[in-house]
């Protein structure tokens, strides 16, 4: 987290601690002194380099500087209540901030919600104007990155699957990106490998949904089929970052360990509860094919779910279009034509047909 962004979750938590203390404390207690006075140092700090600090509370979440803030959700979520539950939805603080406006500013937000906060000259609070564009599409699709980077860097240090978080990302997904005809100019190209799996799985994950909704998937099963398209190449944690990122070809063995990652994967997250069933099937699943070949190599006659088969032709169509060590990015016709030739093969017809029908208008 850069220094600025750690002083912005510091002033929220502040923010929400002197609010809070000042329900317990009388006025003018030590206390609440001490929060505010560590409130208004954190505020001059951040307000040294920058004109103003501003947050826009919209859709149950918190925006700074364009970009949706997570971190403790406690907090965050005690931080948009305080001053969403009041009308507010965008909240700044101005270069030239004096002590006094901001002890104004408690005093007004610790009373009773009728009572009003009110701007200051250096303190603006308001609503957002409608036609003001958030680039809400573009910051959906940041924040679902920057997000399972977090899961992925998590899980790799051998933590706990975030599972709230990866449900958030397949519920803003589907709210922000499922009724566009083309969320396809949202897939986002990477630039180093070390990016490569998070931002994949994200690319996918959005591939998926369309393809997913296309062929009739709605409601709750459309809620986990994204979650397990985000969570496909779990697994890949667990491989040596040596053969995640070596620029070339793998060698066999190489290629043995680089396999495993489906195991891997459903293993990882059979450890934990609450996540969606299919995900632990789409994992395992995702590289066996439409006629059973692939890997791992499961009971003769194997056909993966169709969930699997989806997120499977989606995840060859990110990885073609993608530059990789071992293959220069594909375009449109290219990648068309190598899905049709490994149609009914590699992949279920009806779902290759169905997925360049949808890219097929995207390019329109
Ligand atoms: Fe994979
Ligand atoms: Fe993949």
């Amino acid at each position: 987290m850069s220094d600025r962004l750690e002083l912005i979750h510091r002033v929220i938590s502040d923010i929400v601690g002197a609010i809070n203390i000042a329900r317990v404390y009388p006025k003018g207690h030590l206390e609440v002194l001490r929060v505010q006075n560590r409130l208004y140092d954190s505020l001059i700090s951040a307000l040294d380099t920058h004109e103003e600090i501003n947050f826009i509370f919209l859709n149950q979440m918190v925006y700074f500087e364009k970009l949706p803030v997570i971190g403790n959700k406690g907090v965050i979520q005690a931080f948009y209540t305080i001053f969403y539950g009041r009308g507010i939805e965008r909240l700044t603080f101005l270069k030239g901030l004096q002590k006094y406006e901001l002890e104004n500013f408690f005093e007004e937000a610790y009373a009773d919600k009728s009572s009003g906060i009110k701007s200051k000259d250096h303190i603006k609070i308001g609503r957002i104007i409608p036609q003001q564009d958030l680039g809400m599409s573009v910051t959906k699709k940041q924040w679902a990155t920057q997000t399972m980077a977090s899961v992925y860097s998590n899980a790799r240090k051998n933590e706990e699957l975030q599972v709230m978080d990866v449900n958030r990302v397949a519920i803003e997904l589907i709210k922000t990106f499922n009724k566009m005809s083309d969320p396809f100019k949202y897939l986002v190209d990477i630039k180093t490998e070390d990016e490569y799996t998070y931002i994949h799985m994200v690319n996918v994950a959005l591939l998926t949904m369309k393809l997913a909704s296309k062929i009739g998937f709605s409601g709750q099963i459309l809620v986990d089929i994204v979650f397990a398209a985000l969570m496909h190449d779990i697994g890949k944690v667990m491989i040596p970052e040596e053969i995640l990122k070596k620029p070339g070809s793998l060698d066999d063995i190489e290629m043995e360990i680089m396999r495993t990652h489906p195991v891997l994967g459903a293993k990882y997250l059979l450890l934990h509860r609450n996540l969606p069933q299919i995900t632990i099937v789409a994992a395992l699943e995702h590289h066996i094919k439409y006629n059973g070949e692939g890997y791992p190599q499961l009971q003769p006659g194997w056909q993966p779910h169709i969930i699997s088969q989806m997120i499977s032709v989606c995840d060859v169509y990110d990885a073609l279009r993608s530059n990789r060590p071992y293959h220069a990015a594909m375009f449109g016709e290219e990648i068309n034509k190598r899905l049709n030739m490994e149609s009914g093969s590699s992949f279920n017809p009806m779902l290759v047909k169905n997925l360049i029908q949808l890219l097929s208008v995207s390019e329109d």
